[in-house]
Protein backbone atom coordinates (compact mmCIF):
# COMPACT_ATOMS: atom_id res chain seq x y z
CA UNK A 1 0.00 0.00 0.00
CA UNK A 2 3.49 1.83 0.58
CA UNK A 3 2.82 5.37 -1.80
CA UNK A 4 -0.81 4.83 -2.96
CA UNK A 5 -3.53 7.39 -1.94
CA UNK A 6 -6.67 5.77 -0.94
CA UNK A 7 -9.96 7.33 -2.23
CA UNK A 8 -13.34 7.63 0.02
CA UNK A 9 -16.44 7.24 -2.32
CA UNK A 10 -20.15 7.03 -0.87
CA UNK A 11 -23.39 8.87 -0.66
CA UNK A 12 -24.45 11.71 1.59
CA UNK A 13 -23.95 10.63 4.54
CA UNK A 14 -22.26 7.67 4.11
CA UNK A 15 -19.40 8.43 6.80
CA UNK A 16 -16.25 9.86 4.19
CA UNK A 17 -15.76 12.49 6.25
CA UNK A 18 -15.46 10.44 9.85
CA UNK A 19 -13.88 7.49 8.64
CA UNK A 20 -11.91 9.84 6.31
CA UNK A 21 -10.40 11.41 9.74
CA UNK A 22 -10.20 8.24 11.74
CA UNK A 23 -8.19 6.53 8.95
CA UNK A 24 -6.24 9.61 9.03
CA UNK A 25 -4.62 8.49 12.78
CA UNK A 26 -4.71 4.92 11.86
CA UNK A 27 -2.70 5.09 9.12
CA UNK A 28 -1.14 8.58 9.61
CA UNK A 29 -1.45 9.69 6.27
CA UNK A 30 -3.52 13.36 6.06
CA UNK A 31 -6.77 13.66 4.89
CA UNK A 32 -8.35 15.78 1.95
CA UNK A 33 -12.06 16.75 1.76
CA UNK A 34 -12.54 17.79 -2.04
CA UNK A 35 -15.74 19.75 -1.11
CA UNK A 36 -13.81 21.91 1.27
CA UNK A 37 -11.07 22.57 -1.44
CA UNK A 38 -13.90 23.87 -3.61
CA UNK A 39 -15.44 25.63 -0.64
CA UNK A 40 -12.05 27.00 -0.37
CA UNK A 41 -10.99 28.06 -3.48
CA UNK A 42 -14.17 29.42 -4.38
CA UNK A 43 -14.85 31.37 -0.75
CA UNK A 44 -18.78 29.75 -0.59
CA UNK A 45 -20.11 26.95 0.96
CA UNK A 46 -21.09 24.31 -1.13
CA UNK A 47 -24.97 25.76 -0.41
CA UNK A 48 -24.27 29.06 -1.26
CA UNK A 49 -22.34 27.60 -4.82
CA UNK A 50 -25.24 25.50 -5.49
CA UNK A 51 -27.61 28.68 -5.47
CA UNK A 52 -25.04 31.20 -7.29
CA UNK A 53 -23.74 29.06 -10.00
CA UNK A 54 -25.95 25.56 -10.26
CA UNK A 55 -25.18 22.37 -10.06
CA UNK A 56 -23.59 21.87 -12.98
CA UNK A 57 -21.11 24.52 -12.09
CA UNK A 58 -20.19 22.65 -8.82
CA UNK A 59 -20.06 19.56 -11.28
CA UNK A 60 -17.02 21.22 -13.06
CA UNK A 61 -15.15 22.48 -9.96
CA UNK A 62 -15.37 18.47 -8.94
CA UNK A 63 -13.80 17.21 -11.91
CA UNK A 64 -11.28 20.39 -11.91
CA UNK A 65 -10.30 19.65 -8.47
CA UNK A 66 -9.67 15.84 -9.66
CA UNK A 67 -7.73 16.85 -12.39
CA UNK A 68 -5.36 19.19 -10.00
CA UNK A 69 -4.97 16.33 -7.76
CA UNK A 70 -4.05 13.63 -9.96
CA UNK A 71 -1.29 15.90 -11.70
CA UNK A 72 -0.05 15.94 -7.68
CA UNK A 73 0.90 12.37 -8.30
CA UNK A 74 1.09 9.49 -6.03
CA UNK A 75 1.26 10.24 -2.07
CA UNK A 76 0.02 9.18 1.19
CA UNK A 77 -3.58 10.86 1.25
CA UNK A 78 -6.52 10.09 1.96
CA UNK A 79 -8.77 11.83 -0.12
CA UNK A 80 -12.71 12.32 1.25
CA UNK A 81 -15.25 13.01 -2.22
CA UNK A 82 -18.40 14.34 -2.37
CA UNK A 83 -20.91 11.79 -2.71
CA UNK A 84 -22.42 12.90 -6.77
CA UNK A 85 -18.63 12.75 -7.78
CA UNK A 86 -18.70 9.10 -9.02
CA UNK A 87 -21.65 9.81 -11.14
CA UNK A 88 -19.77 11.73 -14.07
CA UNK A 89 -17.70 9.08 -16.24
CA UNK A 90 -14.65 11.34 -16.78
CA UNK A 91 -14.40 11.63 -13.05
CA UNK A 92 -14.69 7.69 -12.65
CA UNK A 93 -11.83 7.89 -14.59
CA UNK A 94 -9.56 10.53 -12.73
CA UNK A 95 -10.77 8.62 -9.55
CA UNK A 96 -9.18 5.38 -10.32
CA UNK A 97 -6.21 7.21 -11.13
CA UNK A 98 -6.00 8.96 -7.65
CA UNK A 99 -5.60 5.90 -5.78
CA UNK A 100 -7.13 2.88 -4.08
CA UNK A 101 -11.09 3.31 -4.08
CA UNK A 102 -12.90 2.57 -1.01
CA UNK A 103 -17.00 2.81 -1.86
CA UNK A 104 -18.84 3.18 1.95
CA UNK A 105 -21.98 1.22 1.23
CA UNK A 106 -24.64 2.63 2.84
CA UNK A 107 -28.58 2.13 2.55
CA UNK A 108 -31.49 4.84 2.27
CA UNK A 109 -32.52 4.44 5.70
CA UNK A 110 -29.03 5.36 7.79
CA UNK A 111 -28.48 7.96 5.18
CA UNK A 112 -32.06 9.35 6.24
CA UNK A 113 -31.50 8.96 10.07
CA UNK A 114 -28.06 10.66 9.54
CA UNK A 115 -29.00 13.52 7.92
CA UNK A 116 -32.98 14.42 8.71
CA UNK A 117 -31.50 17.74 10.52
CA UNK A 118 -29.05 18.41 8.26
CA UNK A 119 -29.67 21.78 6.25
CA UNK A 120 -25.93 21.65 4.13
CA UNK A 121 -26.86 19.58 1.52
CA UNK A 122 -28.79 21.11 -1.56
CA UNK A 123 -29.77 17.93 -3.34
CA UNK A 124 -31.85 16.60 -0.15
CA UNK A 125 -33.94 20.02 0.43
CA UNK A 126 -37.72 19.65 -0.09
CA UNK A 127 -40.35 17.26 0.41
CA UNK A 128 -40.53 13.40 0.52
CA UNK A 129 -36.27 13.08 1.33
CA UNK A 130 -36.35 9.84 1.88
CA UNK A 131 -37.73 8.86 -1.54
CA UNK A 132 -35.20 11.22 -3.08
CA UNK A 133 -32.19 9.79 -1.18
CA UNK A 134 -33.53 6.38 -2.27
CA UNK A 135 -34.21 7.62 -6.03
CA UNK A 136 -30.64 9.06 -5.83
CA UNK A 137 -28.89 6.46 -3.83
CA UNK A 138 -30.29 3.61 -6.68
CA UNK A 139 -29.49 5.56 -9.69
CA UNK A 140 -25.79 6.06 -8.69
CA UNK A 141 -25.00 2.39 -7.51
CA UNK A 142 -23.77 1.49 -10.86
CA UNK A 143 -21.18 4.32 -10.98
CA UNK A 144 -20.09 3.92 -6.97
CA UNK A 145 -19.31 -0.32 -8.36
CA UNK A 146 -17.75 0.76 -11.22
CA UNK A 147 -15.04 2.70 -9.44
CA UNK A 148 -14.92 0.85 -6.17
CA UNK A 149 -11.72 -1.22 -5.18
CA UNK A 150 -13.21 -2.26 -1.97
CA UNK A 151 -16.82 -1.81 -0.97
CA UNK A 152 -17.27 -1.81 2.89
CA UNK A 153 -21.26 -2.02 3.91
CA UNK A 154 -21.44 0.84 6.86
CA UNK A 155 -24.57 0.03 8.18
CA UNK A 156 -25.17 -0.36 11.78
CA UNK A 157 -20.81 0.20 12.14
CA UNK A 158 -19.36 2.31 14.63
CA UNK A 159 -16.31 4.48 12.98
CA UNK A 160 -13.69 2.49 14.39
CA UNK A 161 -15.33 -0.40 13.20
CA UNK A 162 -14.95 0.42 9.67
CA UNK A 163 -11.45 1.93 10.10
CA UNK A 164 -10.47 -1.03 11.80
CA UNK A 165 -11.95 -3.17 8.46
CA UNK A 166 -10.63 -1.33 5.90
CA UNK A 167 -6.97 -1.24 7.80
CA UNK A 168 -7.36 -5.16 7.59
CA UNK A 169 -8.00 -5.21 4.28
CA UNK A 170 -5.45 -2.70 3.47
CA UNK A 171 -3.27 -5.18 5.16
CA UNK A 172 -4.04 -8.38 3.21
CA UNK A 173 -4.02 -6.65 0.16
CA UNK A 174 -7.31 -5.70 -1.37
CA UNK A 175 -8.65 -8.07 -3.92
CA UNK A 176 -10.96 -6.46 -6.56
CA UNK A 177 -14.67 -6.64 -5.71
CA UNK A 178 -16.87 -9.50 -6.89
CA UNK A 179 -18.60 -8.75 -10.26
CA UNK A 180 -21.87 -8.55 -10.67
CA UNK A 181 -23.81 -11.74 -11.24
CA UNK A 182 -20.75 -13.66 -9.69
CA UNK A 183 -21.18 -15.70 -6.78
CA UNK A 184 -17.85 -16.56 -4.32
C1 LIG B 1 -23.38 15.84 -3.19
C2 LIG B 1 -22.78 15.48 -2.01
C3 LIG B 1 -22.14 16.45 -1.12
C4 LIG B 1 -21.67 17.67 -1.91
C5 LIG B 1 -22.81 18.24 -2.69
C6 LIG B 1 -23.39 17.24 -3.69
C7 LIG B 1 -24.03 14.79 -4.02
O1 LIG B 1 -21.01 15.84 -0.48
O2 LIG B 1 -20.62 17.35 -2.76
O3 LIG B 1 -23.81 18.65 -1.77
O4 LIG B 1 -24.29 15.04 -5.21
O5 LIG B 1 -24.28 13.69 -3.49
P1 LIG B 1 -21.14 14.79 0.74
O6 LIG B 1 -21.30 13.43 0.13
O7 LIG B 1 -19.85 14.93 1.46
O8 LIG B 1 -22.31 15.18 1.55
Amino acid sequence: MKGKNLVLTGFMGSGKTSVGIGLSYRLKMTVEDTDKLIERREGRSINEIFAAFGENYFRQRETQILEELTQIGNGRKIYSLGGGTPVNPQNRELIRRLGTVIWLKVSPGTVYERLKDDQSRPLLAGEHPLERITGLLESRREAYEDCADLIVDVDGKKVEEIVDEIEKKLKEGIKPPVAKGETT
